[in-house]
């Protein structure tokens, strides 16, 4: 590890999935992580594991679309750390519906969440990054739905694809600031998430056993597996490091090569 302080990243939703393994990777890089996540129980968990692994984290109760809980979050990160490094928005959620029957609640749920929760984390960290005067990094949680429209999924797809947009929107606005914003784009990753949608797409009738729904989406990989959480950990390491300082507005897709562009 460092001896030189880095500061600390926030990560939210990393009380479990990919944010967790993110956060693992992070503080063992040196970061020091504030677990932003609305789960209390699993994101003191996580806290107190990386504290005990030789790491420095704290939890933060954060719902990324409440700007007050965030902006919190940000305080708690500057007075732990010195200061905000970077920032990885990474809570979201899905709740599947067919493309007829997806409601005015489902799309405001997953807009509010995956959209706006983005944008607000991006704006709350960004300016505590320019109130300090540091040259900090935002990298965002966009997905393969993000350039592929599902039908199971339109509102998921939609705020993906303004994760993107708002990448690229809030590159051109903080490139002045000396902060790099990109994103990355997971694939099909086994966590709750996937657990949940399984059972969700099993209640619409669209696949009959557990596993079947995943096994369908990813059956056409190119690298012939599906994703863990630690295939994305050294490309958002890369993009909070000094090596992707040219880098910004940009979104790598992380997906065994599913969406190539
Ligand atoms: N799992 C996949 O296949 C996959 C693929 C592409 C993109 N993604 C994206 O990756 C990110 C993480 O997904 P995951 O698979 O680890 O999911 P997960 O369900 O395992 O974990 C999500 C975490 O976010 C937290 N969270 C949810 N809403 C929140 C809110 N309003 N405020 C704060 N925290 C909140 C949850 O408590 C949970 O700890 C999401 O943005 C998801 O859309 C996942």
């Amino acid at each position: 590890m460092s001896s030189e302080n880095l500061g600390g990243v926030i990560i939210t939703g990393s009380a479990r999935g990919i944010g967790r393994a993110i956060a693992d990777h992070l503080a063992q890089t040196g970061y020091g992580i504030v677990i932003a996540d609305l789960d209390e129980s699993a994101g003191t968990r996580a806290a107190a594991e990386i504290q005990k692994a030789g790491g420095n984290a704290l939890f933060r109760h954060v719902n990324v679309a409440d700007r007050k809980s965030v902006a919190a979050a940000v305080m708690a990160c500057e007075e732990a750390f010195g200061f905000i490094h970077a920032i990885v928005n990474n809570a979201g959620f899905n709740r599947p519906q067919h493309f007829l029957e997806t409601t005015e609640d489902n799309w405001n749920k997953i807009m509010t969440i995956n959209g706006l929760g983005v944008l607000i984390g991006m704006q709350e960290a960004a300016k505590a990054m320019i109130a300090a005067g540091h040259k900090g990094k935002i990298v965002n949680t966009a997905s393969i739905a993000s350039r592929s429209g599902d039908a199971e999924w339109v509102p998921y797809c939609a705020s993906k694809a303004a994760v993107v947009s708002m990448t690229q929107a809030g590159a051109k606005a903080l490139a002045q600031h000396g902060i790099n914003v990109n994103a990355f784009a997971p694939g099909v990753v086994q966590t709750d998430l996937w657990t949940q949608l399984d059972k969700d797409l099993m209640d619409m009738g669209i696949s009959s056993r557990p596993g079947e729904a995943m096994q369908n989406f990813s059956q056409n990989i190119p690298l012939g597996r599906t994703s863990t959480p630690q295939d994305v950990v050294g490309t958002v390491a890369f993009l909070i490091s000094p090596a992707s300082n040219y880098m910004t507005g940009q979104c790598l897709m992380i997906d065994g090569g599913m969406i190539m562009q």
